[in-house]
């Protein structure tokens, strides 16, 4: 066992973190692991200055509550700092160029968290950079969100092989990251989207192909109650993205019997437990009862996202 977390330590260092399907599911329980070992030092009082001395810039092209506190934070507990970059403060944001941007920055160091729009933004980040690159979500996908999930799954269901999780509403970059990560780690998945709204065809077929490897599930359907039946854990995220507000109005008519509710719920395996990313619009993707019940484990999701990401972030820059 210590001979393979040392080869697996050593094949994550100084790697891009951008996509699930871009890791082994090695790779991933690895990080999951380490996410919760950290966690327990966290917890216990115990120093893990393991990025002592490093600095991670961070820069945000979209608002953030989550994702900017835990990285902050996540890097102040592992003995280095986080460096808060608004693009309206750097000169990328007045068109220094991606490349120009990344040489710069790998001189001061030691890696980089983005949030942006267009997912190829970050992939010519990552290009340009000579230090690791942290996606830190991009219309097309949101990895560290997902890894947490996976964590919090582990810890509260004890597994993730042979569960079913049933994700209800838009195809979108949280639908995206858990089909990759659902499909390495041989979860089952069955989305459910309103037509027109379904998951990215590429990612799709990727999807399948690694969930054949794995043996995991993975149905895309337009009908909420086939998705969800005997699911182990519901997921829901808005049902319109960062960057998609002038669709609000439309979205709300595509989506109205996707809601995720009593009525639908009731279809669910009895111990399913209920899963948003955050932020979340009660009373349009979930009803209060359902986010707000006894199923619902949204804050461990969300206390989740510092520990993974000192996972990925000990990974990858030490
Ligand atoms: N889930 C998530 O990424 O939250 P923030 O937008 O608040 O970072
Ligand atoms: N799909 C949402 C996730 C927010 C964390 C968005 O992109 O706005």
């Amino acid at each position: 066992m210590q001979v393979v977390n040392e080869e697996l330590a050593h094949s994550l260092k100084g790697r891009d973190f951008l996509m699930l399907v871009d890791f082994k599911k090695e790779e991933i329980n690895y990080l999951i692991n380490l996410a919760i070992d950290l966690k327990k030092k966290q917890k216990a009082g115990e120093t893990h200055h393991i990025l002592k001395g490093k600095t991670l810039g961070m820069i945000f092209e979209k608002s953030s509550t989550r994702t900017r506190v835990s990285f902050e934070v996540g890097m102040y507990q592992l003995g280095g700092q986080g460096l808060f970059l608004s693009s309206n403060d750097l000169q990328i944001g007045r068109g220094e160029s991606i490349w120009d941007t990344a040489q710069t920055l790998s001189r001061y160091l030691d890696g980089i968290m983005i949030r942006t729009f267009a997912h190829r933004k970050v992939v010519e980040l990552a290009r340009g950079a000579t230090i690791p690159v942290i996606n830190g979500l991009t219309d097309l996908s949101h990895p560290c969100q997902a890894l947490a999930d996976f964590q919090t799954i582990v810890e509260n269901k004890g597994r993730l092989e042979g569960l079913k999780m049933a994700y209800i509403g838009d195809g979108n970059n949280m639908a995206h990251s858990l089909m990759m990560g659902a499909a390495k780690l041989g979860m089952h998945m069955s989305i459910a989207t309103p037509e027109g709204y379904e998951p990215d065809s590429d990612i799709i077929v990727q999807t399948k192909a690694n969930a054949a490897e794995t043996g995991s599930r993975l149905v895309v359907t337009h009908d909420p109650k086939e998705a969800i039946a005997d699911a182990d854990i519901i997921y829901t995220d808005v049902w319109a993205s960062m960057g998609q507000e002038a669709e609000q109005k439309e979205r709300e008519v595509a989506f109205a019997n996707f809601q995720v509710n009593d009525d639908l719920v009731k279809y669910a395996k009895k111990d399913f437990q209920f899963m948003h990313c955050l932020p979340a619009h009660r009373g349009e993707e979930v009803s209060e009862s359902v986010i707000d019940g006894a199923h619902s484990i949204i804050f461990d999701q969300a206390e989740n996202r510092l520990h993974a990401q000192k996972a990925i972030m000990a990974a990858i820059m030490s």
